[in-house]
């Protein structure tokens, strides 16, 4: 993929994860188009920088939004909400077909590091993790959609070159290091080092078609 001065198309980019991806793609000289909620959230000022009002549950005009986009970046979460319907996935569902009548390939999807694998269980420890910390807190609904957006990502999107990142995010702060792509390790990340990750590995065709984790090499 020529990836210089590529147009990303950003959702979540209000987000503890957005708004770093947004600063780093802004810095490397991307052009940014973000459909945000909340355009006041958005601190970073930038003639590259595109705001579009509005929410990815009742957004009409998905074609009008990729128009010029060469890589979709979803870092989306509403904790709540996924609790009560898997409104990502229902969002995924309308975003995958409008890729393909525009023509935009690439694609990265931010799920967790508590959300399982397609087809796979989740190995011991990190079950234990997803029924006491996750259940408590809330997040169980958040994995189940990622979970279903991943199922129809490999089931009916083999044409498109997504990749899912199932980020293993701590905290909020400075970034601790590096954080490189595995199938089975894992590091509590900062959401600066998660957001570094992520626009890195978009442009990793090795990681097409994965739904990996990332850790801190040391
Ligand atoms: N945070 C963690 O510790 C963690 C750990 C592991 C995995 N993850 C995964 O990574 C994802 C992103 O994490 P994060 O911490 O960066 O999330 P976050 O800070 O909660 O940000 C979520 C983003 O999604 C946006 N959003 C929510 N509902 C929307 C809607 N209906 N329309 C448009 N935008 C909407 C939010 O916009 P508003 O600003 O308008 O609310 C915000 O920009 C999570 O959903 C989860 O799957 C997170």
């Amino acid at each position: 993929m020529e990836y210089s001065k590529s147009t990303f198309l950003v959702f979540g980019a209000t987000g503890r994860t957005g708004q770093p991806f947004v600063s780093i793609a802004l810095n490397e000289g991307h052009k940014v188009r973000a459909l945000v909620r909340n355009p006041e959230k958005v601190v970073q000022r930038s003639t590259n920088l595109e705001l579009i009002k509005g929410s990815i549950s009742n957004f009409e005009n998905i074609d009008e939004l990729l128009d010029g986009v060469d890589v979709v970046i979803c870092m989306l979460g509403n904790a709540q909400e996924q609790n009560k319907a898997p409104i990502n996935t229902i969002f995924i569902k309308e975003l995958i077909p409008a890729m393909r009548r525009q023509g935009v390939k690439r694609f990265l999807y931010q799920a967790g590091g508590l959300t399982r694998r397609y087809k796979e269980r989740l190995p011991f420890m990190t079950w234990i993790l997803r029924n006491t910390i996750a259940r408590f807190s809330g997040l169980l609904g958040q994995h189940k959609d990622n979970e279903t957006v991943i199922e129809y990502l490999v089931e009916e999107a083999q044409d498109v070159d997504w990749i899912v990142h199932r980020a293993a995010i701590i905290s909020d702060g400075p970034s601790k290091g590096i954080l490189k792509r595995d199938r089975k390790k894992s590091s509590l990340a900062t959401h600066v080092d998660i957001a570094k990750y992520n626009y890195h590995i978009v442009n990793d065709d090795s990681a097409i078609h994965t739904y990996d984790l990332s850790y801190y090499e040391k």
